[in-house]
C-alpha cells in the first residue's frame, strides 16, 4: 500500500494537510496520529468495515476492543448510552488529557470496536494534531495505539513509520509523544470505578474526584498469566521487544548492586541495561530512562526498540517506586519482562 507521509507541528497545523488525512478517515481509510500519550492507528469509528482494517493492519486479536477518541464529551453520544456520573466527573477533571473511561455501549455502535462487549472506551486526547485530525474527519476516531501488534507502542516517528509505513493509508508524523505511555482506562461501569490500565492520571487523582478508585488485579501481572481480564489487552504479551528483559525492582543501591552481580554472571550475547540517570554499567549498552519514574515513562518503549535495533538480547532494567507514574512504568515493564521480576527488597523501593 502506498502510504501518504506529512508531517505537521503541532503549534502551527496545516489545516489543508489535516483536511486531506480527515478525508481519508471519512472514506474509510486508516490514519496514524500523534497523541500526548502514544501514536495511534485511527479509522472511522462508526464504519466496521473500516475499524476491521486496523485489527489487521496491527495483526491485532478481533478480541481486543479500540478506544474511540473525541474532541469533547457530547461527541460521544453516538458511541455511548449514557454518560455515567462518574465519567463526567473525570471527564471535567481530566480532560483533554490521558485518561479512557470505560461507559456502556450506544446499541448501534459496531461490534469491532468493543469486540461484542457491551461497553465502550472512550477518550478525548489533548494533543493538538490529534484534535485537528478528529474534528477534520468529523467522526469519532477509534484508534489503538500504531505498533504491531505485541510491539512497544510508538512513541517517536521513526516508531510509527517502521510500524505503519505500508498498512495505513496516511502517516502524520508529529514529534515526540510527551506521556510515553497510553492512557489510564477506568471502568466506571461497576459499583466501584476500577482501573484496568494505570497511566499519567494516577490513581491519587481519580480518588481526589470519586473518593475510593480500586486496582484491577491483573494491572501488575505479567502477561499471559491473567485468566479474564477485564481489559481484554492485558492478557496479550505487550511492549515485548525481541530482547529478554529481566525487571531488578526494590532500592536504588540494592538494585545497582544487584545488577552489577547479574552482569558479572555475563549471560550469552549482547547486554543491555535500563537504567535511571547516573547508573554506570559494564554492558554493551546502557539507556538512561531519566531521573524519575516521569521520565521513565517517556523513554522507556523507545528505550525497548533501540535494545532492539542495537540487537541486545539480554536486558536488565532498573525500577524503584511505584508512586505517581511508576505504578504505570511497572505495569509496562513487568508486561515486556514476561514475568521475569527480581525483587532485591528493602523499604526504599516502597517509597
Ligand atoms: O493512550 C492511549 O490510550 C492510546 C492512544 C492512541 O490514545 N491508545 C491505546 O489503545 O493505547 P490500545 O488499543 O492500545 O489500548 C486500549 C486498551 C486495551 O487494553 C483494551 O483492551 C482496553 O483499552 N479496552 C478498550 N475497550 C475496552 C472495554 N470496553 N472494556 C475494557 N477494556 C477496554
Ligand atoms: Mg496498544
Amino acid at each position: 500500500m502506498d502510504t501518504k507521509i506529512i508531517e505537521i507541528c503541532e503549534e502551527n497545523i496545516d489545516r489543508s494537510k489535516m483536511e486531506e488525512m480527515g478525508k481519508i478517515i471519512a472514506g474509510g481509510g486508516l490514519v496514524a496520529f500523534p497523541t500526548e500519550t502514544v501514536y495511534g492507528l485511527g479509522a472511522n469509528a462508526l464504519d466496521e468495515t473500516a475499524v476491521r482494517r486496523i485489527f489487521a493492519a496491527k495483526g491485532r486479536p478481533a478480541d481486543n476492543p479500540l478506544i474511540v477518541h473525541v474532541c469533547a464529551l457530547e461527541d460521544a453520544v453516538q458511541v455511548v448510552r449514557e454518560i455515567p456520573p462518574a465519567a463526567a466527573a473525570l471527564f471535567r477533571a481530566f480532560s483533554p488529557g490521558p485518561l479512557t473511561v470505560i461507559m456502556p455501549k450506544a446499541p448501534g455502535l459496531n461490534d469491532a470496536v468493543t469486540a461484542g462487549l457491551d461497553t465502550v472506551a472512550v477518550r478525548i486526547p489533548a494533543h493538538k494534531t490529534a484534535r485537528a485530525l478528529i474534528a477534520a474527519a468529523g467522526v469519532p476516531v477509534a484508534a489503538p495505539s500504531g505498533n504491531l501488534s505485541g510491539k512497544p507502542s510508538p512513541t517517536e516517528p521513526a516508531h510509527i513509520l517502521a510500524d505503519m509505513d505500508g498498512r495505513a493509508d496516511g502517516i502524520i508524523l508529529g514529534g515526540s509523544c510527551a506521556v510515553g505511555v497510553e492512557s489510564t482506562v477506568v471502568d466506571v461501569t461497576g459499583d466501584i470505578p476500577v482501573i484496568l490500565r494505570p497511566g499519567g492520571v494516577t490513581q491519587e487523582m481519580l480518588e481526589d474526584v470519586l473518593g475510593r478508585v480500586d486496582i484491577d488485579r491483573h494491572v501488575l501481572e505479567a502477561a499471559g498469566t491473567a485468566d479474564k481480564p477485564k481489559c481484554p489487552g492485558m492478557k496479550y504479551k505487550h511492549y515485548a521487544p525481541d530482547a529478554e528483559v529481566t525487571v531488578v525492582e526494590g532500592g536504588m543501591h540494592a538494585v545497582r548492586e544487584k545488577i552489577r552481580v547479574l552482569l558479572r554472571e555475563r549471560p550469552a550475547g549482547k547486554i543491555g541495561v535500563l537504567a535511571y540517570a547516573g547508573g554506570v554499567y559494564d554492558a554493551d549498552l546502557t539507556l538512561y530512562a531519566g531521573a524519575d519514574n516521569q521520565a521513565y515513562a517517556r523513554n522507556l518503549f523507545g528505550a525497548l526498540r533501540a535494545f532492539d535495533q542495537a540487537g541486545i538480547e539480554t536486558v536488565f532494567a532498573e525500577f524503584c517506586g511505584d508512586m505517581g507514574y511508576g505504578l504505570a512504568v511497572r505495569n509496562r515493564l513487568y508486561k515486556s519482562a514476561a514475568g521475569r521480576v527480581i525483587y532485591v527488597g528493602d523499604k526504599e523501593g516502597k517509597q
